[in-house]
C-alpha cells in the first residue's frame, strides 16, 4: 500500500510535477493571501530526481538543509483552504487525485502511475485521508515519505473542518465506531461493509481495520470493567465470569480462522433474479488469528459434561438489541461447542490486539468453519439448551432453500438453519471489466471450506471453463479436519493481447467437494450460499 518509501530505492521515470497547484482555484478561499506553490516545479523536480536515484540518502540530507535554509529566508508559502468535500471531488485522475495528511491537502495525480504498490492500491486513499492507509503499512511511517508527500501540497483543509462532525444524539447509532475509509460501505446503519477486493486477499490475516463487518444493529458501548458474561444451563448451573475472569482462569488458546458471512456473494444471484439482501460482492469474508477461553473450557468448569443425551445446543445472545429489546441471538451444536477439536472460542483478542467494537468488544463467539451467523459478537449470554435458539436470525434467517421457493411459499420451520458452509472461491485480481496489458498476468484469489475441510486445489480457466490449470496453493498445511482459515492461491498466466478473457475458478475441499457451475440452480429468496464458479471478465489490451 501507499509504497512511497520504495521509490527512493529503485529508478523511476522522474513524473511530470502536478499540473495544478490550485485546480479549483474558484472554490477555494485563501487562508493568508494569494496563491500558493512558490517555485513549485523548479523546486520539486531535482527532489523528486534525486530521491528517485541512487544518491537518494545523500540528496535527501542535502535537501533538508538547503528546506531549513529557505524556510529561514522566505516566509512559508500560503495555500488555499479546502473542505473535505471538495477534496473528495478528487478521486481519479481526470478529476485529478487529491489525498490530505493531518490539516494539508495534496495533489498526487502525477505520482499515483509511480506508486510501487500500484496505482489501484494509492487510489483508494483518493479524496481523502492517508492516515488510516498509512497505518496499515508501516513502510510509509518515515520522513523521507513525507518529504516526497510535500512536493505535491496544494493547500489545507478550513479550520472548521480538521475537527469530525458530531453525530446527532437522538440516531441510535450514534455510538457506533469510527470506520477505515478503505471500507466498500453496502450499509451504513446498521453498519456492513466489506474490505476493497485488492487488499482482500493481499496476506493470510486481514488487518483489523479492514475485516470485514456485519451488524444487524447499533453497536452496544461496553464498559469492559463492570462486563459479566453469564453462562447457564439445566440444573441450575450458572455462572458470571468477567473479562479478568476469563483471561485469567482459563488458559488463552489462540486459533486462525476465516469468516464468511452467509451473504458473501450476493450480488451474483441478484443478477440471476433480485432477492433480499445486502448487495455483498466477494468481501463478506476475512481471517484473523482469534485468542480467548476456549467454550470447552468453559463449559466443562461450569459443570456440563462432554457429552450429552440427545440434541442439545448451545445459545449465543449479544448485547445489541432491537427496539423491542431482543437481542441478537444465534445457537451451534453442543457437540461443535464441547469438541477438542472444534475449537470454538470466547474471543477477547483479534489479530493480537483487543476486539474492536465493530467486531464484538469485548467478546464474542468465534466458531470456526461455521456461518459468520453464528460467531455471535458483544456476547452477554452463553446457555446450554435442548432448543435452538429462539432468535429470529436462527428461526427465520439465515436458511437456504430451492430456486423455487417465493415468498408467498417460503417456510423456514422446514429448513435447517445454516452452519457449515460449503466450499467456495473467487478471484481477487484481476477485477471484472479491467484492461490488463498483454503479457504475464498473474491470477489470484482465495479459497475456503466450512467444517474444517482445507482446500486441496483450485483450478483456474481464462476461456470461460473450456480449458483449466491448476492453481499455486500459498500458506501453510493446516491440520486435517481443522483447516479453518482460508488459502490464497495465484497463477500466473501470458495473456496474447487483444482478446477477452472469462477468467473462472473453482476450488475442491478434502471431501472433494466441488463449487456449483452455475448460480441459477443454487438461487435462493435470500441470496444466502452464493458459490458458483467465480467468473471474471476482463481485456487484454493490443
Ligand atoms: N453478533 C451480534 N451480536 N450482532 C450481529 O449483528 N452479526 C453476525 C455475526 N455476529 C452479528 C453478530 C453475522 S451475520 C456475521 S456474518 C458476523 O457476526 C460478522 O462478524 P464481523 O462483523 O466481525 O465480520
Amino acid at each position: 500500500m501507499l509504497l512511497l518509501r520504495a521509490v527512493a530505492g529503485r529508478r523511476l521515470p522522474l513524473p511530470p510535477l502536478p499540473r495544478s497547484r490550485c485546480p479549483r482555484a474558484g472554490a477555494a478561499s485563501f487562508a493568508r493571501g494569494s496563491a500558493p506553490g512558490a517555485g513549485g516545479r523548479g523546486r520539486a523536480a531535482p527532489v523528486l530526481a534525486a530521491l528517485l536515484g541512487l544518491g537518494a540518502v545523500l540528496a535527501y540530507g542535502e535537501r533538508r538543509r538547503r528546506a531549513a535554509q529557505a524556510a529561514q529566508a522566505s516566509p512559508a508559502p500560503r495555500y488555499p483552504l479546502y473542505t473535505r468535500e471538495e477534496v473528495g471531488r478528487h478521486r481519479s485522475p481526470p478529476d485529478r487525485v487529491w489525498v490530505t495528511h493531518g490539516t494539508e491537502v495534496f495533489d498526487i495525480t502525477d505520482f499515483v502511475e509511480l506508486h510501487p504498490g500500484g496505482p489501484e492500491k494509492i487510489l483508494l486513499a483518493a479524496g481523502g485521508a492517508l492516515e488510516p492507509f498509512w497505518a496499515l503499512y508501516a513502510v510509509h511511517q518515515q520522513p523521507h515519505v513525507l518529504e516526497l508527500l510535500h512536493e505535491y501540497k496544494v493547500g489545507e483543509l478550513s479550520p472548521e473542518e480538521a475537527a469530525a462532525p458530531v453525530p446527532a444524539a437522538e440516531d441510535p447509532f450514534a455510538g457506533d465506531p469510527p470506520r477505515h475509509p478503505g471500507l466498500r460501505i453496502n450499509s451504513q446503519k446498521p453498519f456492513n461493509a466489506e474490505p476493497p477486493p485488492e487488499l482482500l486477499a493481499e496476506r493470510i490475516l486481514t488487518p483489523n481495520e479492514l475485516f470485514f463487518v456485519r451488524n444487524h444493529l447499533p453497536v452496544p458501548a461496553v464498559d469492559a470493567e463492570s462486563y459479566r458474561l453469564r453462562v447457564e444451563g439445566p440444573g441450575g448451573r450458572e455462572l458470571s465470569l468477567s473479562l479478568q475472569d476469563l483471561r485469567t482462569r482459563f488458559p488463552k488458546h489462540e486459533v486462525t480462522a476465516t469468516l464468511q458471512c452467509a451473504g458473501n456473494r450476493r450480488a451474483e444471484m441478484s443478477r440471476v433474479r433480485p432477492v433480499k439482501g445486502l448487495d455483498w460482492d466477494i468481501g463478506a469474508i476475512s481471517t484473523a488469528r482469534w485468542g480467548g477461553a476456549r467454550l470447552r473450557d468453559v463449559l466443562l468448569h461450569a459443570g456440563f459434561g462432554e457429552e450429552r443425551d440427545g440434541e442439545w445446543h448451545v445459545c449465543f445472545e449479544g448485547l445489541d438489541t432491537d427496539v423491542g429489546g431482543s437481542p441478537y441471538g444465534a445457537s451451534i451444536p453442543y457437540r461443535k461447542a464441547v469438541s477438542p477439536d472444534g475449537d470454538v472460542l470466547l474471543a477477547y483478542e483479534m489479530n493480537g490486539a483487543e476486539l474492536p467494537r465493530d467486531h464484538g468488544f469485548p467478546l464474542r463467539a468465534v466458531v470456526p468453519g461455521v456461518v459468520g451467523a453464528r460467531n455471535v459478537k458483544w456476547l452477554r449470554r452463553v446457555a446450554v439448551s435442548p432448543a435452538e435458539s429462539p432468535s429470529h436470525w436462527q428461526q427465520n434467517d439465515y436458511k437456504g432453500f430451492a430456486p423455487c421457493v417465493d415468498w408467498d411459499t417460503v417456510d423456514y420451520s422446514g429448513a435447517p438453519a445454516i452452519q457449515e458452509l460449503p466450499v467456495q472461491s473467487a478471484i481477487t485480481h484481476p477485477r471484472p471489466g479491467a484492461a490488463v496489458p498483454p503479457g504475464e498476468l498473474t491470477v489470484k484469489g482465495y479459497a475456503w471450506s466450512g467444517g474444517g475441510r482445507g482446500v486441496v486445489r483450485v483450478d483456474v480457466s481464462l476461456d470461460g471453463g473450456r480449458t483449466w490449470r491448476v492453481a499455486r496453493l500459498a500458506g501453510e498445511r493446516q491440520a486435517p479436519g481443522r483447516s479453518w482459515a482460508w488459502t490464497l492461491w495465484e497463477l500466473p498466466v501470458e495473456a496474447a493481447g487483444g482478446q477477452e478473457l472469462e477468467i473462472v475458478c473453482k476450488a475442491v475441499d478434502s471431501s472433494y467437494n466441488v463449487q456449483p457451475d452455475t448460480v441459477a440452480p443454487i438461487w435462493n429468496l435470500r441470496g444466502v450460499l452464493s458459490n458458483a464458479w467465480h467468473r471474471v471478465r476482463v481485456s487484454v489490451g493490443p
